[in-house]
């Protein structure tokens, strides 16, 4: 099944050779190619290239569209790197750190505005109209989804609901946006276009309870991050709020002690954050609620009216993202 998944992120990567670009002043393109050069797992292209597939559309349609959407998810990132004081993306330096604030944030808008150049300059109006429309709206969502992250920072309790729409908000629509934009450059009809993004949004939710998961708890080196820099930062993830909802009176001050105060010595409070995770079994707990979302997801699958054989690259996407572990 990952063969499929292979197969598409070669084909990404092939094209990628292909439509490098260089610009002037040679300090913003060179800021602008960074993030994306460093890689990651590309999610979002295969998410619409094997939509496309599904849809029985091809390849080389959604390769434009693919870049484009892979684009805006690096510029979320350039921005959410500033906001979250994260100095580490993919393994390097994060790009306000290797570069500056000001020009982070430039490559990032920079970026933000070749998703509209790449889907004008490459599809006729009827299909660039629909996807600019999705574009367009999906960041507005982000927006307010990270301006609610942020937000949390400086509460004590946040409810399990606020969370998860906040996630939806920050995360989950952008794979939705992906998986119907492999529709749309494809011609599915609206009721697909719609199961499409259900799919996504499932699937998203899943992906960032696993990301905060992983941010407490990974020592993959492929995760490329700070370990517990959730924890840093007072990030109301998940863990946090679980843990709130497992623990005693006395866990519950500790923890609310630690999260409402940036420290010195980030190492004792995460060291001490996380033995209580631990205590309180907040891990498995946290993966049986991520595994309910992965488990909608594959049943918004069935829901597809695709032929069969053309969802083998659809089903093979939503078990690596499932499965994944950085
Ligand atoms: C990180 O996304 C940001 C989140 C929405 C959690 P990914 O985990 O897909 O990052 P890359 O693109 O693989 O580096
Ligand atoms: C990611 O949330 C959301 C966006 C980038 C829009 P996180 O802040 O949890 O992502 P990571 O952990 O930094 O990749
Ligand atoms: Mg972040
Ligand atoms: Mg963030
Ligand atoms: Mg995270």
């Amino acid at each position: 099944m990952s063969g499929h998944v292979d197969r598409l992120l070669a084909s990404f990567l092939k094209y990628l050779e292909n439509n490098s670009f260089e610009g002037k002043p040679a300090g913003l393109y060179e800021a602008k190619n960074y993030l994306a050069s460093l890689g990651g797992k590309r999610a979002r292209p295969i998410a619409l290239m094997a939509a496309a597939e599904a849809a029985n559309g091809t390849i080389e349609t959604a390769l434009p569209a693919a870049w484009a959407f892979e684009m805006f998810h690096n510029f979320t990132l350039a921005h959410d790197d500033i906001m979250d004081r994260a100095v580490m993306r993919r393994g390097k330096p994060a790009l306000h750190d290797q570069y500056d604030e000001a020009t982070a944030i430039l490559a990032g808008d920079n970026m933000m505005l070749f998703v509209y150049q790449r889907l004008m300059n490459n599809y006729p109006n009827e299909v660039s109209i629909p996807l600019m429309k999705l574009v367009t709206q999906t960041g507005i969502e982000i927006c307010e989804g990270q301006f609610m992250d942020m937000e949390f920072e400086k509460l004590k309790r946040v409810k399990e609901d606020s969370y998860l729409h906040m996630i939806k908000l920050k995360t989950a629509v952008l794979l939705g946006a992906c998986l119907k934009a492999g529709g749309i450059v494809a011609g599915a009809d609206e009721q697909d276009l719609e199961y499409l993004y259900d799919l996504g949004l499932n699937l998203g939710i899943g992906f960032q309870i696993k990301d905060d998961l992983m941010d407490a708890f990974s020592d993959n080196p492929k995760l490329g991050k700070v370990k517990g820099g959730d924890i840093m930062s007072n990030k109301k993830t998940i863990l946090y709020i679980k843990a709130l909802e497992l623990a005693n009176e006395q866990q519950g001050l500790e923890l609310k002690e630690w999260f409402s105060k940036e420290v010195a010595n980030n190492s004792e409070k995460v060291q001490a954050v996380l033995a209580l995770f631990r205590t309180l079994k907040v891990e498995e707990n946290v993966e049986a609620m991520m595994n309910t979302y992965y488990h909608k997801a594959y049943q918004d699958l069935q829901k597809l009216s695709f032929n069969n054989q053309k969802m083998e690259p659809l089903q093979a996407f939503v078990g690596f993202l499932a499965g994944r572990e950085h």
